[in-house]
């Protein structure tokens, strides 16, 4: 039987209605809504400034050619500038620096993704998306796009793609190619402010089916934009089938897997909340590999310490020598933020079944496949305080409650 999947760019989009409910400030949004994922505008243009390459800092993990030649080819760089970034940040100095050194620019047609801020080309093959810089509010943060944070994705993409045969056979990512950005020109100012934007290879690595269908984790739960009524995607995809076998093992326990093994083997603390994974379904609905996007995640230093991992190719950024991190991702985004509605999706339609049918399960396999979890876990969980930092980052606190989603 061929389930009707919607098209993953529709997904993205408009079937991510009641999600943002984890936090107070999870449907906030500064971004104008022309440029929302939920706009009704189909599409928009994003201004692409052709540079020298010398005058800009480059940084590459084996894009594929197509996407080399489209951004760096003939010492040219391209640079994406978000048209609300370019209208109202005027006064910014490498929006400054962009006009005043580009003697041309054209533009490339878009539509935003789940995240507003990365946005996918369109027309433009091979497929792929370009994550720019938006000092806006969406959430709990602006989203900035500065050097520290381009670089350590690039190395990031690296590394992960490099090692992909330490992690199992359902285990996918998008890989972040190519990041462009303008040099610094306060040296002296305590953090490195300069910006610029990454490309994201939307072909998944390992290559997939071709014919495979792509759901973000959120459409599973989420309500439809233009027809509430329409039945949960989760439930149409479960079935016949046992609710508690199919999220278990098609969704949850590949998670935790893929969790602890980018921690063991590389340090990562992955962000698997349901705006950072992907399921990769057969036109028949059989799940088969999770893609997982995103790759500005934290890095235990103790880990890749442990394990003898060299930080020779990384800079500083999110590096991490603390265990609070490591809760908020897993015990908060993953569990709170995720699994809870999934749960809650399941109990709603299904009797007979408890949170602990879920939890129990990924308490053991967590346990399992993590022996050494507690060196380098809290007790108990930790999330964001409401307090921030010189930076404007949120500082973190100990809720003092008992895991749910580990042991
Ligand atoms: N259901 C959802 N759960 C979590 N975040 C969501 C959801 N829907 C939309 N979002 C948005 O996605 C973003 C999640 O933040 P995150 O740091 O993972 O992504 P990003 O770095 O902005 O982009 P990308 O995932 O494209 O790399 C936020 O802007 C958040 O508002
Ligand atoms: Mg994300």
């Amino acid at each position: 039987m061929t389930l009707p999947i919607p098209p993953f760019e529709y997904l993205e989009r408009y079937r991510n209605e009641g999600t943002r409910t984890y936090s107070s400030h999870a449907a906030y949004t500064e971004a104008e809504s022309a440029y929302r994922p939920d706009s009704p505008r189909e599409r928009f243009e994003l201004p692409l400034f052709e540079f020298p390459r010398d005058q800009m800092l480059v940084y590459t993990a084996n894009p594929p050619a197509e996407l080399a030649g489209r951004y760096l080819a003939d010492n040219k760089v391209m640079f994406a500038i978000h048209p609300q970034v370019l209208k109202s940040c005027q006064q910014d100095g490498y929006v400054q620096r962009t006009l005043e050194l580009s003697k041309r620019c054209k533009t490339m047609s878009v539509a935003p993704s789940s995240s507003t801020r990365t946005l996918y080309a369109l027309e433009q093959p091979p497929l792929h998306a370009v994550k720019v810089h938006f000092p806006f509010k969406i959430s709990r943060y602006g989203r900035r796009m500065r050097h520290e944070v381009l670089e350590q994705a690039i190395n990031v993409s690296r590394e992960l793609e490099a090692g992909i045969g330490l992690l199992d056979e359902h285990f996918a990512f998008l890989r972040e190619v190519i990041a462009v950005c303008h040099p610094d020109l306060d040296p002296g100012s305590p953090r490195g402010e300069h910006w610029g934007y990454l490309v994201r290879d939307m072909q998944p690595f390992p290559i997939g089916e071709a014919n495979a269908r792509l759901i973000p984790g959120f459409a599973l739960y989420g309500r439809d934009f233009f027809d509430s009524g329409i039945p949960l995607l989760l439930h149409d995809l479960i079935g016949r089938a046992d609710p508690l076998t199919f999220v278990l093992d098609n969704i949850m326990l590949p998670i935790v897997r893929h969790w602890v093994a980018c921690f063991r083997h590389f340090g990562y603390l992955m962000e698997p909340h349901g705006q950072n994974v992907i399921f990769e379904v057969d036109p028949a609905g059989k799940f088969s590999r999770i893609i997982h996007r995103d790759l500005s995640v934290g890095i235990d230093v103790r880990r890749r310490r442990d394990i003898g991992l060299s930080n020779r190719r990384l800079n500083r950024y999110n590096l991490m020598d603390q265990d609070r991190f490591h809760s908020i991702v897993y015990d908060r985004f993953m569990g709170g933020h995720f699994f809870d509605r999934l749960v809650q999706a399941c109990l709603e339609n299904h009797d007979g079944l408890s949170r602990e049918d879920f939890t129990g399960p990924c308490r053991e396999e967590f346990a399992r496949a993590f022996p050494e979890h507690r060196e380098y876990f809290p007790r108990t969980v930790w999330y964001f305080s409401e307090e921030r930092d010189e930076f404007n980052k949120p500082l973190y606190q100990d809720t003092g409650a008992a895991p749910e989603w580990r042991p």
